[in-house]
């Protein structure tokens, strides 16, 4: 299937990009009753469109339930969307339109797409030893067996900071930190091009987490790896990120490039995430912005922007008419009626 064959009104793809998502949505339905009458939809991801560029990174933050790890798993496509486009150069069939691809298609692109996962306690086989679990995708995908297997995997263990000795060792004997490397020899086991990492520093210790980002900067530059990278705290993302998109209940509220979105966000949302963030230097920090109220129900969302209920800038307007994402200046895309007229603070990134 060639990309004009699966979709033929498509806008011009950039060959820079190697992941461009456009119009991703994702609606669970609601049922009531013995009949499952069909009576409301959860909208999980609902209209979401970014691209990245090879080599690069995305960061995607939200807090809990905003829709980051459905978008994620769409991409991969563990699950099909409602609608909407993955287009992904796959290095071997070029670009291709992932939730329309067939099996066979499927099969040869996802040893180019890999995952990183947030608990490194419940992602790895307790069964396995690190030998089986990092050697597993070669040898189902028959790229290596025997010597040539263990070789592979003692190089892969090498490379995320672990001995190769430990190869026969299972996942109990070893730290958070230890398997979430362990978790990402596996996920660089292929070769893949797209690595998504879900949260996979939020179940770590601090210390912890700052090696953990390293080692995968190191492996981005290493291995021209191109990240989406997912997490519900800016400061998280603020290093490793060329660029950052802000989601809330659904939709995305603001994406910039990541040192013009810390020094002046446009979005009120981003705004109350970067005060929350946390900062070495006390000086450089804002005034901390409390965000009241819980984040909407996408269920049952607010009228007009979801945000409203919990904005300090909200006027009548934002109660009754939903903001577009629009670009409001080169390269700084915002949804919110007031972004000309607001003076949000930033951070010095
Ligand atoms: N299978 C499903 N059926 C119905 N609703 C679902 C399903 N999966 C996810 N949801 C809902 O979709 C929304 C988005 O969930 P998702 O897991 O993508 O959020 P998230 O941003 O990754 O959150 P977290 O930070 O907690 O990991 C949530 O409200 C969730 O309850
Ligand atoms: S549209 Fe209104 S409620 Fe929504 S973020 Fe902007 S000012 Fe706040
Ligand atoms: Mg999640």
């Amino acid at each position: 299937m060639t990309l004009a064959e699966a979709s033929p009104a498509t806008p011009p793809l950039d060959d820079a990009d190697l992941l461009v998502v456009r119009d991703l949505r994702k609606y669970y339905p609601i049922t009531r009753g013995l009949m499952r009458r069909v009576v409301g939809h959860v909208k999980a991801v609902d209209g979401v469109s970014f691209s990245i560029p090879a080599g690069k990174t995305l960061g995607l933050v939200g807090e809990s339930g905003c829709g980051k790890t459905t978008t994620s798993r769409l991409i991969l496509r563990a699950f099909d969307p409602t609608a909407g486009d993955v287009f992904f150069k796959d290095k071997a069939l070029g670009w291709v339109n992932v939730p329309r691809l067939d099996d066979a298609r499927l099969r040869q692109l996802r040893p180019n797409m890999q995952m990183i996962f947030q608990d490194p306690y419940g992602s790895l086989n307790p069964r396995m030893s690190l030998l089986e679990i990092v050697g597993e995708p070669l040898l189902v995908n028959g790229v290596a067996s025997g010597p040539k297997l263990r070789d592979r995997v003692a190089e892969l263990l090498r490379l995320v900071g672990l001995r190769p000795e430990y190869m026969t060792r299972y996942p109990h004997a070893f730290s958070g930190g230890q398997r979430q490397r362990i978790g990402i020899a596996r996920a660089l086991a292929l070769q893949p091009q797209l690595v998504v990492c879900d949260e996979p520093v939020s179940a770590l210790d601090v210390s912890i987490q700052a090696q953990t980002l390293n080692l995968l900067a190191d492996l981005q530059e290493k291995f021209q790896l191109t990240y989406l990278f997912v997490a519900h705290d800016l400061s998280v993302v603020e290093h490793i990120s060329d660029r950052v998109a802000v989601m809330y209940v659904g939709k995305l509220a603001e994406v910039a490039d990541t040192e013009d979105l810390f020094l002046t966000p446009l979005h009120p949302y981003t705004e109350a995430l970067l005060s929350a963030a946390p900062k070495p230097n006390p000086r450089l920090r804002s005034q901390r912005i409390v965000l009241s109220g819980e984040v909407a129900d996408p269920a049952n969302p607010p009228t007009g922007c979801y945000f409203h209920p919990r904005c300090r800038y909200a006027v009548d307007r934002c109660r009754i008419e939903a903001p577009a994402l629009r670009e409001l200046r080169p390269r700084h895309l915002v949804s919110c009626h007031r972004a000309e007229d607001l003076q949000l603070q930033g951070v010095p990134a």
